[in-house]
């Protein structure tokens, strides 16, 4: 009998190879990020620990680099740092998922990798009303080539009651007092965001128990991509909903990503919480999935892109990437998002300075380049504003700013000005204490941004577009700007450039 599935995958490995050489010749192409080897990628996927590995799958269109017919692609790594990409590890085509695998979450039993993900199916031409979505399992011994279970969908309807019917998604598993909990993305009938419990004790029998948060006023009308974890005696809830109204300097982009903390009860399958605080005050940061690895650390990493934005890397054949690993934890009251420290093994080419002071807009000697890491102490106590200008080029024009303002106490990120593809600015409130002191820690790699502040009390992320020679930095303060310490290092690449392993 012929494997079909296995063939649906063999066919889109070939697409790839048509363009791969095209798309990683590109000098927007990432680094040290991961990115599709060609065409496009979404949401994370099945990111999970399985037997000593990181394992990260995504949502991939392997025909072109525009969304379509959803696919997962593959990459695993040791130390999530250096990927390796696998075979594309699922293909739609079944009849319940023949117009797309859509977004899920992996989680180990008796030794193989079982990945939950969503069926979807189109019933018409209308592709926000006429779908069907199911949920469905896949299972892999080696955690390389997977099998869809045959009994397939093991959640066929959404349940009863104020749920809406097809608009139903992104199952999130984990384990929790011996049995298998799975939340999905869902909206009441009337179009209000929320989130639905499941039990089961074996991934194919699975219970309804509730409507476990959402439904409200003011948190969207979709809510997508749910995750549900405890950290450090809380349970918390990240999810993207779709469609929340701008608030000041919070919910500017199309659509969402942040989270909700509180207490989940499994018995009545109610979580009780506050309010939706942001992930990331960047422009381009979704549908965030966290994994919980060997070290006991909850890690994230989010689709580095945003819906309906204008992605000038599609004209060179691919699209998306992923943000850097961010391990998640509750440090002075609050969530801190901070880069793993894997990351330091990029490192190289040391720059270091102590206590430089400098005036209106300078650039200092070693401090260049298109992939980077910058760490900056900065006296922000006596400037009217002071930052940093990234991927400057003086002749086009060109710059990315990060700016902190101190009459209105928040972080701005400018890319106005940064080249190709969509502008903006993203304000962000962060803390100064009275020492005046400003801790930035920023990752540039090639057409990314992100900046972390105050040790990961913010983040906020950018895609940017310049040319190839804005490669300048440049410090800037309004009067003199005390410099405590910079270092920065060049970053190696750490996937070669069909997006694969170096090492
Ligand atoms: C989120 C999302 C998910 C869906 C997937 C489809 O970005 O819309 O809800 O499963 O993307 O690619």
């Amino acid at each position: 009998m012929t494997d079909q599935h296995q063939e649906r995958i063999a066919a889109a490995e070939r697409s790839l190879r048509t363009v791969r050489d095209r798309a990683a010749s590109d000098p927007w192409r990432p680094r040290y990020h991961v990115a599709p080897p060609a065409f496009w990628m979404n949401d994370p996927n099945g990111f999970c620990f399985y037997r000593g590995e990181y394992h990260l799958f995504y949502q991939h269109h392997p025909y072109s680099p525009i969304w379509d017919n959803m696919h997962w692609g593959h990459v695993a790594s040791a130390d999530l740092v250096h990927w390796r990409r696998l075979p594309i590890a699922l293909a739609p085509g079944d009849d319940y998922d023949r117009d797309g695998c859509f977004s899920g979450s992996a989680i180990e039993k008796d030794g193989k990798l079982h990945l939950l993900y969503t069926g979807n199916v189109w019933t018409g031409d209308d592709r926000d009303a006429d779908l069907k979505q199911v949920q469905c399992l896949a299972v892999s011994e080696d955690g390389v080539r997977f099998e869809k279970w045959k009994e397939n969908p093991v959640i066929a309807e959404a349940p009863e009651g104020d749920i809406h019917p097809f608009h139903f998604r992104d199952p999130k598993v984990w384990r929790h007092g011996g049995a298998y909990y799975a939340v999905l993305g869902s909206r009441t009938k009337n179009h209000k965001g929320q989130a639905l419990l499941y039990r089961s004790e074996d991934l194919k029998s699975w219970r309804f128990i509730s409507v476990m948060a959402g439904g409200r006023e003011g948190n969207g009308y979709m809510w997508e991509c749910p995750d549900l974890f405890s950290l450090d005696g809380r349970d918390v809830l990240v999810l993207s909903p779709q469609g929340m109204k701008p608030d000041g300097d919070k919910y500017l982009n199309l659509h969402q990503a942040g989270y909700l903390e509180g207490r989940l009860d499994y018995e009545t399958g109610k979580f009780e919480h506050g309010e939706f605080a942001m992930l990331d005050y960047g422009f381009d940061f979704y549908a965030p999935q966290t994994l919980l690895d060997g070290k006991g650390r909850r890690i994230m990493i989010a689709w580095m892109a945003m819906w309906e934005s204008e992605m000038p890397e599609q004209r060179r054949q691919w699209a998306g990437a992923m943000t850097l690993p961010r391990e998640l934890r509750y440090e002075r009251g609050r969530l801190l998002t901070v880069p793993v420290p894997e990351l330091s093994a990029l490192r190289s080419s040391p720059t270091v300075r102590e206590r430089v002071t400098v005036e209106g807009e300078t650039e200092l000697p070693g401090i260049s380049g298109d992939c980077f890491e910058l760490e900056l102490l900065l006296d922000v106590g006596q400037t009217k504003s002071a930052g940093v200008k990234l991927r400057v080029d003086p002749a086009a024009g060109e710059e990315t700013v990060v700016l902190y303002d101190r009459e209105s106490g928040k972080l701005l990120l400018d890319r106005e000005r940064s080249g190709q593809g969509p502008g903006g600015v993203r304000r962000a409130p962060v803390t100064v204490g009275a020492d005046g002191l400003l801790r930035l820690r920023v990752f540039v790699d090639r057409s990314s941004v992100e900046v972390f502040a105050q040790d990961g009390e913010i983040a906020m992320t950018a895609r940017i577009y310049p040319g190839a020679g804005a490669t300048g930095v440049r410090f800037v303060g309004d009067g003199p700007l005390r410099i405590v310490s910079l270092r920065k290092w060049e970053l190696a690449r750490s996937l070669n450039r069909a997006g694969e392993e170096t090492a």
